[in-house]
């Protein structure tokens, strides 16, 4: 201080002061302006930072309909943002499972649902309702008997036969009501989620729903969709690993013998949760022909690549390598190419989120660093999303 008024009172002529103040003025805006920018960092920028970027679903306007998975509360911020430039479609990651939206019997909850419907409506986009049926994310009562016993436990036939038959009238008023709701707003629904199971007896998963009923459940479901929905809602059969070909083929059959008895399944739903080692493309394309000869839509349902092999629990760390990153829209741009090519057997493609900032391969199997998306932690756009979008750019 002492310092600063001595060379205060060396400055004596008007001139020297008019040039000291102007220093102080230009030294303030410049600290302001490097204080600005500096907080603007941890911002979230997926406002602005896609700007002038082609958007992905105007890309494939020729093609089929682009979709991304969505949490309620991500209909404002950055999140809302990408979608609302890049994709044409949603599904609830969540909100929509039969655990949140009849979490006790006769009690259900939309409002996180109908935030999801009303900002896609909002935004002139598509819906597609996940998932009517699944063994995870689901209510326990289901399986309750009238004591509120596990219906698994019970060896009495007769007793067994009326499980079975409060459990599919549980169902049938799960599904109708559902359908209900929103037959006006979604055409596409996944009713029954991942019941092929390669590793249990006979290949269906073995399941409360599946142990208690046989594969009668998924018949229930369906029809139930069909008569609440009629003729304009499109029913689809989802799962993962569909490009296993022992996989594949049991819901090949499954699905063939349900067409074969008037079960209204108008399409499968390919989850597609691959890596940047596997499965291969013709795999994939290789599924979707086999259902198209069944005369069955495909929806490519739960896109994401993560960026490590399934059975490789490392941890890029701070960031993935870049190499990594290039490998990951290699087969990003060879993927679309593919499905632009099969477009005729393809209704749609669905993102299993948009960013990286949000994306369920973080916690699964392991915590770790992931990148399985086309826009990384900051919503910017990452090589994944030139490769579908302008390859050319690439190459810069
Ligand atoms: C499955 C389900 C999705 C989701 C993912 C992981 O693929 O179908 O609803 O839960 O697992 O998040």
């Amino acid at each position: 201080m002492e310092k600063v008024v001595v060379i205060i009172k060396t400055i004596r002529s008007k001139r020297l002061y008019f040039i000291a103040g102007a220093v102080i003025v230009i030294a303030a805006i410049i600290i302001y302006w490097s204080y600005q920018s500096g907080n603007d960092k941890g911002k979230p920028s997926g406002t602005k930072a896609d700007e002038g970027i082609p958007s992905l679903a105007q890309t494939y306007a020729g093609y089929f309909p682009i979709g991304a998975a969505i949490e309620p509360n991500q209909t404002e911020g950055p999140t809302s943002e990408l979608m609302k430039k890049h994709v044409n479609l949603l599904v609830a990651e969540n909100v929509m499972k039969p655990d949140a939206i009849q979490p006790q019997e006769g009690v259900f909850t939309w409002d996180n649902a109908d935030r999801i419907v009303a900002f896609a409506k909002a935004n002139g986009m598509q819906v597609r309702f996940h998932t009517l049926v699944w063994h995870n994310q689901v209510g326990g009562w289901f399986f309750e008997d009238e004591d509120g016993m596990p219906m698994v436990y019970e060896i009495d036939p007769e007793k067994r036969e009326a499980n079975k038959r409060l459990l599919l009238k549980r169902l049938d008023t799960h599904v109708r009501t559902i359908v209900e709701h929103y037959k006006d707003d979604i055409k596409s629904w996944d009713v029954v989620n991942e019941v092929i199971e390669p590793a249990d007896p006979d290949g269906m998963r073995a399941s409360e729903w599946y142990k208690i009923t046989g594969t009668d459940y998924i018949e229930t479901a369906f029809r139930a969709a069909r008569e609440a929905g009629g003729p304009d809602i499109k029913l689809y059969i989802n799962d993962y690993s569909t490009d296993d070909p022992g996989k594949r083929d049991l819901l090949y059959n499954l699905v063939k013998s349900m067409l074969g008895k008037g079960v209204p399944i108008d399409g499968v739903g390919h989850q597609t949760h691959i890596s940047v080692q596997g499965p291969s493309v013709a795999a994939i394309i290789d599924s979707i022909k086999k259902f198209s000869e069944l005369g069955l839509d495909n929806l490519v349902t739960e896109l994401d690549m993560s960026v490590y092999a399934w059975d490789d629990h490392s941890n890029y760390g701070e960031a993935v390598p870049e190499q990594v990153l290039k490998q990951q829209a290699d087969r990003y741009r060879e993927l679309f190419e593919a499905f632009k090519a099969n477009k005729d057997m393809i209704g749609g493609v669905v993102f299993w989120g948009i960013s990286d900032e949000h994306t369920w391969l973080s916690t699964f199997p392991i915590e770790r660093t992931e990148a399985p998306l086309l826009f990384d932690t900051s919503f910017q756009p990452k090589p994944a999303f030139w490769a579908v979008v302008d390859p050319s750019r690439l190459d810069k």
